[in-house]
């Protein structure tokens, strides 16, 4: 309700300074609860027991500056990052643009963030004081583009961040750092995995990997089997895209990766293929172009055991969670299942 009379003046600003003004926003509102442990929509995923599927995906709060106010406004996860070693400008501005008429986002970011320290500082205090209520927070974590040798960045940050994270995040498709999304070939991949893998040290804390859209049947197979045998804890499908379906924004033209609404049907697809390539051998988180509880839905029966969001939260508000954790329990009773575990790609 308040974000609906708030969003026309918050539409007038540059994207990036909403999206700040957002956060303070969430720093400052009073924490709400966060969704109850053992609800219908409870899923076990990972070793984790998450209250509900929704997720707020990585790149709304990059500095781990708000995890328990997201949880707080009704997500049954949040994922902060992607966090690097070094703190990191990103590209030069504007780097961010609202398709308001496809109700989409393109985003040239490159990764700006405080990097791993003051994200560390953060989440040590958090975890201080949430003693028994936790909640789940997974940490996506990235390489510096100026780093020489980019395994060795997901390395160190693998060691900070593993005793803070309920999973890591491994994201290798962000479109805008150049070269990044090479690590999804098959042997950069092998070796990237095997070196983040062995860096957990005892904490054997879930590794989640992060892939793009823009993906060739071939990749698909070998990242799914690679996935698999190395005892991955899930697939992320997907992040933005570089390929452009038709819009009508006049920022269409942009580069970046895409987001939103225009994102649905490949991400949908891609979520699909995964789901077929892996035989449901390994859990996949559905992201890209969720907007509802039904497009969640249709996510979870293609095979997604979670969900998460982004850009819908910039044109819908915080608002969105609720909602969309509402509908789903709804349309799980309708469909007759009696968990979401159940629904998991029964298309
Ligand atoms: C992102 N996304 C992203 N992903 C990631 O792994 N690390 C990141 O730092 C970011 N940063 C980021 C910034 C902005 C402005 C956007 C819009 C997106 C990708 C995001 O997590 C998600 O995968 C895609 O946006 C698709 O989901 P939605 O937005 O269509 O729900």
């Amino acid at each position: 309700m308040l974000y609906s009379l708030i969003r026309p003046a918050l539409f007038l600003l540059d994207p990036e300074r909403a999206h700040g003004l957002a956060i303070a926003a969430l720093k400052l509102l009073p924490l709400g609860k966060p969704a109850p442990d053992g609800g219908p929509l409870a899923i076990r995923v990972a070793g984790l027991s998450f209250p509900n599927p929704l997720g707020m995906a990585a790149g709304f709060d990059k500095n781990a500056e708000v995890p328990d106010a997201l949880l707080g406004v009704g997500f049954g996860f949040a994922e902060v990052g992607s966090i690097t070693p070094l703190p990191q400008a990103g590209n030069p501005k504007p780097r961010m643009f609202r398709l308001v008429e496809d109700r989409g986002v393109i985003n040239r970011l490159g990764f700006n963030n405080e990097g791993a320290d003051a994200a560390l500082r953060r989440l040590t205090r958090r975890t201080g004081q949430s003693q028994g209520k936790p909640g789940i927070v997974g940490i996506n974590i990235g390489a510096n583009k100026d780093s020489a040798d980019r395994i060795a960045d997901y390395v160190a940050m693998t060691k900070v961040m593993a005793p803070l994270a309920s999973y890591l995040a491994v994201n290798i498709s962000s479109p805008n750092t150049p070269g990044l999304r090479a690590l999804q070939d098959e042997a950069a991949l092998t070796g990237l995995l095997d070196a983040v893998l062995a860096a957990r040290g005892p904490s054997q804390v879930p590794v989640f990997l992060k892939v793009a859209p823009d993906l060739t049947p071939a990749d698909i197979d070998a990242i799914s089997r690679i996935a698999i045998d190395k005892g991955l804890a899930a697939l992320i499908v997907s992040n933005t895209t570089i390929s452009r379906p038709p819009l009508r924004s006049r920022y269409a033209g942009e580069s970046g990766g895409l987001s939103g609404a225009p994102l649905r049907e490949l991400a949908q697809q891609r979520l699909r293929d995964f789901r077929k390539a892996s035989g449901g051998a390994i859990p996949l988180v559905g992201v890209g172009g969720i907007a509802s509880a039904e497009d969640a839905w249709a996510r979870i029966r293609a095979g997604a055991s979670l969900v998460q969001i982004y850009s819908a939260m910039a044109f819908d508000g915080p608002d969105i969670a609720r909602r969309i954790v509402g509908g789903l329990e709804r349309l799980m009773k309708r469909d007759g299942f009696a968990s979401i575990a159940e629904a998991v790609g029964s298309e």
